[in-house]
Protein backbone atom coordinates (compact mmCIF):
# COMPACT_ATOMS: atom_id res chain seq x y z
CA UNK A 1 0.00 0.00 0.00
CA UNK A 2 1.45 3.38 -0.89
CA UNK A 3 0.32 6.30 1.11
CA UNK A 4 0.82 10.29 0.96
CA UNK A 5 1.36 12.29 3.87
CA UNK A 6 0.53 16.28 3.96
CA UNK A 7 1.10 19.19 6.38
CA UNK A 8 -1.00 21.89 6.03
CA UNK A 9 -2.35 25.27 7.45
CA UNK A 10 -0.18 27.42 10.09
CA UNK A 11 2.71 25.07 11.13
CA UNK A 12 2.77 23.73 14.86
CA UNK A 13 5.17 22.03 17.10
CA UNK A 14 4.44 17.91 16.90
CA UNK A 15 4.10 18.12 13.10
CA UNK A 16 7.13 16.24 12.66
CA UNK A 17 6.50 13.87 15.46
CA UNK A 18 3.36 12.72 13.61
CA UNK A 19 5.36 11.84 10.66
CA UNK A 20 7.69 10.07 12.52
CA UNK A 21 5.08 7.76 13.86
CA UNK A 22 2.92 7.04 10.89
CA UNK A 23 6.02 6.29 9.01
CA UNK A 24 7.83 4.24 11.95
CA UNK A 25 4.79 1.78 12.30
CA UNK A 26 3.36 2.11 9.05
CA UNK A 27 6.77 0.81 7.33
CA UNK A 28 7.50 -1.56 10.36
CA UNK A 29 4.03 -3.16 10.91
CA UNK A 30 1.84 -2.43 8.10
CA UNK A 31 4.23 -2.83 5.07
CA UNK A 32 2.90 0.97 4.02
CA UNK A 33 4.99 2.87 1.56
CA UNK A 34 4.92 6.52 2.01
CA UNK A 35 4.91 9.58 -0.27
CA UNK A 36 5.72 13.10 1.06
CA UNK A 37 3.22 15.66 -0.47
CA UNK A 38 4.86 19.24 0.00
CA UNK A 39 3.52 22.15 1.49
CA UNK A 40 -0.18 21.31 2.22
CA UNK A 41 -2.50 20.93 -0.48
CA UNK A 42 -0.64 22.88 -2.59
CA UNK A 43 1.72 18.94 -2.69
CA UNK A 44 -1.19 17.37 -4.34
CA UNK A 45 -2.67 19.70 -6.05
CA UNK A 46 0.66 21.00 -8.48
CA UNK A 47 2.38 17.23 -7.56
CA UNK A 48 5.19 18.73 -5.70
CA UNK A 49 6.07 14.76 -3.77
CA UNK A 50 9.47 14.17 -1.70
CA UNK A 51 10.40 10.81 -0.57
CA UNK A 52 9.07 10.09 2.71
CA UNK A 53 10.85 6.74 4.61
CA UNK A 54 12.44 5.85 7.84
CA UNK A 55 15.59 7.96 7.22
CA UNK A 56 13.56 11.28 6.08
CA UNK A 57 12.54 10.60 10.07
CA UNK A 58 15.63 10.57 11.76
CA UNK A 59 16.43 13.01 14.41
CA UNK A 60 12.69 15.01 13.36
CA UNK A 61 10.84 14.33 16.78
CA UNK A 62 11.78 17.05 18.80
CA UNK A 63 12.44 19.14 15.83
CA UNK A 64 9.50 22.39 15.35
CA UNK A 65 7.61 23.13 11.64
CA UNK A 66 7.23 20.15 9.81
CA UNK A 67 9.72 18.34 7.29
CA UNK A 68 6.74 18.25 4.39
CA UNK A 69 6.29 22.24 4.68
CA UNK A 70 3.19 23.80 5.35
CA UNK A 71 0.95 26.24 3.46
CA UNK A 72 -2.60 27.77 3.31
CA UNK A 73 -3.73 26.62 -0.25
CA UNK A 74 -7.31 26.10 -0.35
CA UNK A 75 -7.82 23.74 -3.79
CA UNK A 76 -11.60 24.44 -3.72
CA UNK A 77 -10.89 27.92 -4.47
CA UNK A 78 -8.40 26.79 -7.48
CA UNK A 79 -10.23 26.16 -11.01
CA UNK A 80 -10.58 22.31 -11.19
CA UNK A 81 -8.13 22.08 -7.71
CA UNK A 82 -10.53 18.67 -6.61
CA UNK A 83 -9.79 17.44 -10.49
CA UNK A 84 -6.21 18.34 -10.25
CA UNK A 85 -5.62 16.45 -6.37
CA UNK A 86 -7.60 13.32 -7.54
CA UNK A 87 -5.11 13.05 -10.99
CA UNK A 88 -2.10 13.99 -8.80
CA UNK A 89 -2.92 11.32 -6.25
CA UNK A 90 -3.49 8.69 -8.77
CA UNK A 91 0.13 9.53 -10.59
CA UNK A 92 1.99 9.20 -7.32
CA UNK A 93 0.21 5.82 -6.51
CA UNK A 94 -1.33 6.66 -3.76
CA UNK A 95 -4.05 4.61 -2.18
CA UNK A 96 -4.58 6.57 0.29
CA UNK A 97 -3.62 10.20 1.96
CA UNK A 98 -3.31 10.86 5.80
CA UNK A 99 -4.01 15.13 5.84
CA UNK A 100 -2.54 16.63 9.34
CA UNK A 101 -4.03 20.08 10.25
CA UNK A 102 -6.42 22.33 11.50
CA UNK A 103 -9.79 23.18 10.68
CA UNK A 104 -9.44 24.58 6.85
CA UNK A 105 -6.68 21.26 6.05
CA UNK A 106 -9.04 18.48 7.35
CA UNK A 107 -12.26 20.98 5.99
CA UNK A 108 -10.54 19.98 2.53
CA UNK A 109 -9.94 16.46 3.33
CA UNK A 110 -13.85 16.46 4.55
CA UNK A 111 -14.91 17.31 1.43
CA UNK A 112 -12.67 15.42 -0.31
CA UNK A 113 -13.60 12.50 1.91
CA UNK A 114 -17.62 13.10 0.92
CA UNK A 115 -15.88 12.86 -2.83
CA UNK A 116 -14.40 9.68 -2.38
CA UNK A 117 -11.08 9.86 -2.00
CA UNK A 118 -9.42 7.95 0.84
CA UNK A 119 -8.76 10.11 3.63
CA UNK A 120 -7.63 10.26 7.32
CA UNK A 121 -7.10 13.55 8.93
CA UNK A 122 -4.83 14.08 12.26
CA UNK A 123 -6.04 17.51 14.02
CA UNK A 124 -3.34 19.83 14.84
CA UNK A 125 -3.16 23.62 16.08
CA UNK A 126 -1.98 25.51 18.62
CA UNK A 127 -5.45 27.36 18.73
CA UNK A 128 -7.06 24.15 20.47
CA UNK A 129 -9.97 24.91 18.60
CA UNK A 130 -11.00 21.84 17.08
CA UNK A 131 -14.18 20.02 17.92
CA UNK A 132 -14.02 16.30 17.79
CA UNK A 133 -10.61 16.33 20.59
CA UNK A 134 -10.02 17.14 23.75
CA UNK A 135 -6.66 18.65 22.88
CA UNK A 136 -4.68 19.09 19.54
CA UNK A 137 -1.06 18.82 19.86
CA UNK A 138 0.54 22.33 19.47
CA UNK A 139 -1.39 23.92 22.23
CA UNK A 140 0.43 22.50 24.80
CA UNK A 141 3.69 24.25 23.62
CA UNK A 142 2.12 27.32 23.03
CA UNK A 143 0.81 27.82 26.15
CA UNK A 144 3.98 27.05 27.68
CA UNK A 145 5.74 29.39 25.38
CA UNK A 146 3.17 32.14 26.76
CA UNK A 147 3.59 31.53 30.08
CA UNK A 148 7.16 31.85 30.38
CA UNK A 149 6.83 35.17 28.70
CA UNK A 150 4.62 36.45 30.86
CA UNK A 151 6.25 35.10 34.10
CA UNK A 152 9.13 37.36 32.53
CA UNK A 153 6.77 40.18 32.21
CA UNK A 154 5.74 40.13 35.54
CA UNK A 155 9.08 41.31 37.14
CA UNK A 156 10.09 44.04 34.16
CA UNK A 157 6.51 45.73 34.97
CA UNK A 158 6.56 45.86 38.17
CA UNK A 159 10.21 47.42 38.31
CA UNK A 160 8.47 50.30 36.38
CA UNK A 161 5.36 50.40 37.46
CA UNK A 162 3.57 49.76 33.51
CA UNK A 163 0.70 47.83 32.87
CA UNK A 164 2.09 44.89 30.34
CA UNK A 165 -0.16 43.94 27.66
CA UNK A 166 0.60 40.33 26.18
CA UNK A 167 -0.73 39.60 23.09
CA UNK A 168 -1.31 35.78 21.85
CA UNK A 169 -2.58 33.80 18.85
CA UNK A 170 -5.71 31.68 19.16
CA UNK A 171 -7.85 33.20 16.25
CA UNK A 172 -11.19 33.30 16.97
CA UNK A 173 -10.78 31.34 20.06
CA UNK A 174 -9.20 31.86 23.51
CA UNK A 175 -7.79 28.83 24.60
CA UNK A 176 -4.06 30.05 24.66
CA UNK A 177 -4.77 33.04 26.63
CA UNK A 178 -6.80 31.11 28.95
CA UNK A 179 -4.64 28.74 29.87
CA UNK A 180 -1.59 30.69 29.95
CA UNK A 181 -3.21 33.75 31.83
CA UNK A 182 -4.36 31.25 34.58
CA UNK A 183 -0.91 29.79 34.27
CA UNK A 184 1.35 32.67 34.75
CA UNK A 185 -0.99 34.83 36.82
CA UNK A 186 -2.54 37.38 34.51
CA UNK A 187 -4.54 40.37 35.77
CA UNK A 188 -7.05 40.02 33.49
CA UNK A 189 -7.22 37.70 30.28
CA UNK A 190 -9.51 39.13 27.24
CA UNK A 191 -10.88 36.44 24.63
CA UNK A 192 -12.76 36.25 21.77
CA UNK A 193 -15.89 34.60 23.13
CA UNK A 194 -16.58 37.26 25.90
CA UNK A 195 -16.37 40.97 24.09
CA UNK A 196 -14.72 43.49 26.52
CA UNK A 197 -15.85 46.94 28.07
CA UNK A 198 -12.75 48.84 27.85
CA UNK A 199 -13.60 50.92 31.34
CA UNK A 200 -14.11 47.33 33.27
CA UNK A 201 -10.75 46.47 31.65
CA UNK A 202 -9.24 50.15 33.03
CA UNK A 203 -10.42 49.71 36.31
CA UNK A 204 -8.79 46.14 36.59
CA UNK A 205 -5.52 47.57 35.63
CA UNK A 206 -6.14 50.40 38.75
CA UNK A 207 -6.86 47.94 41.18
CA UNK A 208 -3.46 45.91 40.48
CA UNK A 209 -1.59 49.21 40.65
CA UNK A 210 -3.37 49.87 44.14
CA UNK A 211 -1.11 46.80 45.18
CA UNK A 212 2.55 47.17 44.93
CA UNK A 213 2.12 44.66 41.43
CA UNK A 214 1.71 46.05 38.43
CA UNK A 215 -0.85 44.55 35.76
CA UNK A 216 0.18 41.88 33.19
CA UNK A 217 -2.73 41.29 31.00
CA UNK A 218 -3.21 38.83 28.44
CA UNK A 219 -5.30 39.54 25.07
CA UNK A 220 -6.10 36.85 22.30
CA UNK A 221 -5.62 38.44 19.25
CA UNK A 222 -9.30 37.90 18.35
CA UNK A 223 -10.71 39.45 21.18
CA UNK A 224 -13.22 42.28 20.93
CA UNK A 225 -14.72 45.66 22.69
CA UNK A 226 -17.91 45.02 22.94
CA UNK A 227 -20.73 47.00 21.06
CA UNK A 228 -21.59 50.47 22.15
CA UNK A 229 -18.47 50.38 24.93
CA UNK A 230 -16.38 53.14 23.40
CA UNK A 231 -13.71 51.44 21.54
CA UNK A 232 -14.14 50.10 18.27
CA UNK A 233 -10.99 48.02 15.44
CA UNK A 234 -10.62 48.00 12.11
CA UNK A 235 -10.88 44.23 10.28
CA UNK A 236 -7.75 43.22 8.18
CA UNK A 237 -7.78 41.50 4.56
CA UNK A 238 -8.31 37.72 4.44
CA UNK A 239 -6.38 34.55 3.97
CA UNK A 240 -7.28 31.93 1.10
CA UNK A 241 -9.95 30.32 3.18
CA UNK A 242 -11.54 34.07 3.88
CA UNK A 243 -9.79 34.16 7.76
CA UNK A 244 -9.55 37.80 8.92
CA UNK A 245 -5.60 38.09 9.32
CA UNK A 246 -5.63 39.12 13.41
CA UNK A 247 -3.31 41.31 15.44
CA UNK A 248 -2.63 44.30 16.27
CA UNK A 249 -5.55 44.27 19.81
CA UNK A 250 -2.52 44.17 21.99
CA UNK A 251 -1.35 47.88 20.56
CA UNK A 252 -4.46 49.19 20.68
CA UNK A 253 -5.03 48.24 24.44
CA UNK A 254 -1.94 49.32 25.42
CA UNK A 255 -2.88 52.70 24.02
CA UNK A 256 -6.34 53.13 25.40
CA UNK A 257 -4.91 52.18 28.93
CA UNK A 258 -2.45 54.54 28.96
CA UNK A 259 -4.79 57.74 27.54
CA UNK A 260 -7.84 56.32 29.53
CA UNK A 261 -5.83 55.78 32.94
CA UNK A 262 -2.69 57.82 32.68
CA UNK A 263 -0.19 55.15 33.61
CA UNK A 264 2.05 53.77 31.38
CA UNK A 265 1.52 50.28 29.60
CA UNK A 266 3.69 48.74 26.64
CA UNK A 267 2.50 45.89 24.60
CA UNK A 268 4.34 42.45 23.51
CA UNK A 269 2.97 40.57 20.63
CA UNK A 270 4.21 37.09 21.11
CA UNK A 271 3.58 35.83 17.06
CA UNK A 272 4.90 32.80 15.70
CA UNK A 273 7.49 32.31 18.71
CA UNK A 274 4.49 30.66 20.31
CA UNK A 275 4.61 28.61 16.95
CA UNK A 276 8.66 27.80 16.41
CA UNK A 277 10.51 25.48 18.30
CA UNK A 278 10.55 22.13 19.96
CA UNK A 279 7.52 21.07 20.82
CA UNK A 280 6.72 20.12 24.69
CA UNK A 281 6.98 16.24 26.09
CA UNK A 282 3.40 16.41 25.97
CA UNK A 283 2.88 17.49 22.56
CA UNK A 284 5.31 14.71 21.42
CA UNK A 285 3.23 12.32 23.10
CA UNK A 286 0.14 13.41 21.55
CA UNK A 287 1.68 13.88 18.27
CA UNK A 288 2.83 10.30 18.34
CA UNK A 289 -0.15 8.32 19.58
CA UNK A 290 -1.90 10.30 16.95
CA UNK A 291 0.48 9.22 13.96
CA UNK A 292 0.16 5.60 15.47
CA UNK A 293 -3.53 5.52 15.23
CA UNK A 294 -3.86 7.06 11.78
CA UNK A 295 -1.86 4.60 10.52
CA UNK A 296 -3.84 2.08 11.69
CA UNK A 297 -6.85 3.30 10.49
CA UNK A 298 -5.51 3.65 7.16
CA UNK A 299 -4.70 -0.13 7.64
CA UNK A 300 -7.91 -0.57 8.71
CA UNK A 301 -9.42 1.24 5.27
CA UNK A 302 -11.42 3.36 7.58
CA UNK A 303 -11.61 6.65 5.91
CA UNK A 304 -13.55 9.60 6.08
CA UNK A 305 -12.42 9.77 9.92
CA UNK A 306 -9.67 11.57 12.11
CA UNK A 307 -7.98 10.69 15.01
CA UNK A 308 -8.56 12.47 18.40
CA UNK A 309 -8.08 12.37 22.13
CA UNK A 310 -10.99 11.47 23.95
CA UNK A 311 -9.64 11.23 27.95
CA UNK A 312 -6.73 9.73 27.95
CA UNK A 313 -7.70 7.66 24.68
CA UNK A 314 -6.91 8.01 21.31
CA UNK A 315 -10.33 6.97 19.21
CA UNK A 316 -11.51 7.73 15.49
CA UNK A 317 -14.19 10.13 14.54
CA UNK A 318 -15.74 11.18 11.70
CA UNK A 319 -13.83 13.37 9.74
CA UNK A 320 -16.87 15.91 10.01
CA UNK A 321 -16.92 16.08 13.62
CA UNK A 322 -13.45 18.21 14.14
CA UNK A 323 -14.15 20.65 10.94
CA UNK A 324 -18.15 21.18 11.73
CA UNK A 325 -18.14 23.70 14.32
CA UNK A 326 -15.04 25.52 16.42
CA UNK A 327 -14.69 24.46 19.94
CA UNK A 328 -14.72 27.51 21.72
CA UNK A 329 -13.75 28.51 25.27
CA UNK A 330 -17.62 28.60 27.34
CA UNK A 331 -18.71 30.81 29.67
CA UNK A 332 -17.94 29.30 33.02
CA UNK A 333 -14.54 28.13 31.94
CA UNK A 334 -13.84 32.12 31.99
CA UNK A 335 -16.16 33.03 34.71
CA UNK A 336 -13.68 30.39 36.67
CA UNK A 337 -10.69 32.67 35.74
CA UNK A 338 -12.57 35.93 36.99
CA UNK A 339 -11.50 35.45 40.33
CA UNK A 340 -7.73 36.30 39.81
CA UNK A 341 -8.15 39.12 37.45
CA UNK A 342 -7.52 42.84 39.03
CA UNK A 343 -6.18 43.20 42.30
O1 LIG B 1 -4.13 28.82 13.40
C1 LIG B 1 -2.85 29.00 13.91
C2 LIG B 1 -2.47 30.46 13.88
O2 LIG B 1 -1.18 30.58 14.46
C3 LIG B 1 -3.46 31.40 14.54
O3 LIG B 1 -3.34 31.41 15.95
C4 LIG B 1 -3.11 32.70 13.89
O4 LIG B 1 -4.19 33.60 13.85
C5 LIG B 1 -2.75 32.28 12.49
O5 LIG B 1 -2.38 30.93 12.56
C6 LIG B 1 -1.62 33.08 11.89
O6 LIG B 1 -1.45 32.64 10.60
P1 LIG B 1 -0.23 33.07 9.65
O7 LIG B 1 0.99 32.39 10.19
O8 LIG B 1 -0.62 32.54 8.32
O9 LIG B 1 -0.13 34.54 9.73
Amino acid sequence: MRVGVLTGGGDCPGLNAVIRALVRKGVKEHDVEFVGFRDGWKGPLEGLTMPLGIEECRGILPRGGTILGSSRTNPFSVDGGVERITDNLAAAGVDALVAIGGEDTLGVATKLADLGVHVVGVPKTIDNDLSGTDFTFGFDTAVNIATEAIDRLHTTAESHHRALVVEVMGRHAGWIALHSGIAGGASTVLIPEQPFDIDEVCELVKQRFESQFAPVLVVSEGAVPADGTGMTLQSGELDAFGHVRLGGIGDRLAAEIEHRTGAEARAVVLGHVQRGGTPTAFDRWLATRFGLEAIDAVADGEFGVMVALRGADVVRVPLVEGTGELKLVGPREYAAAQVFFGG
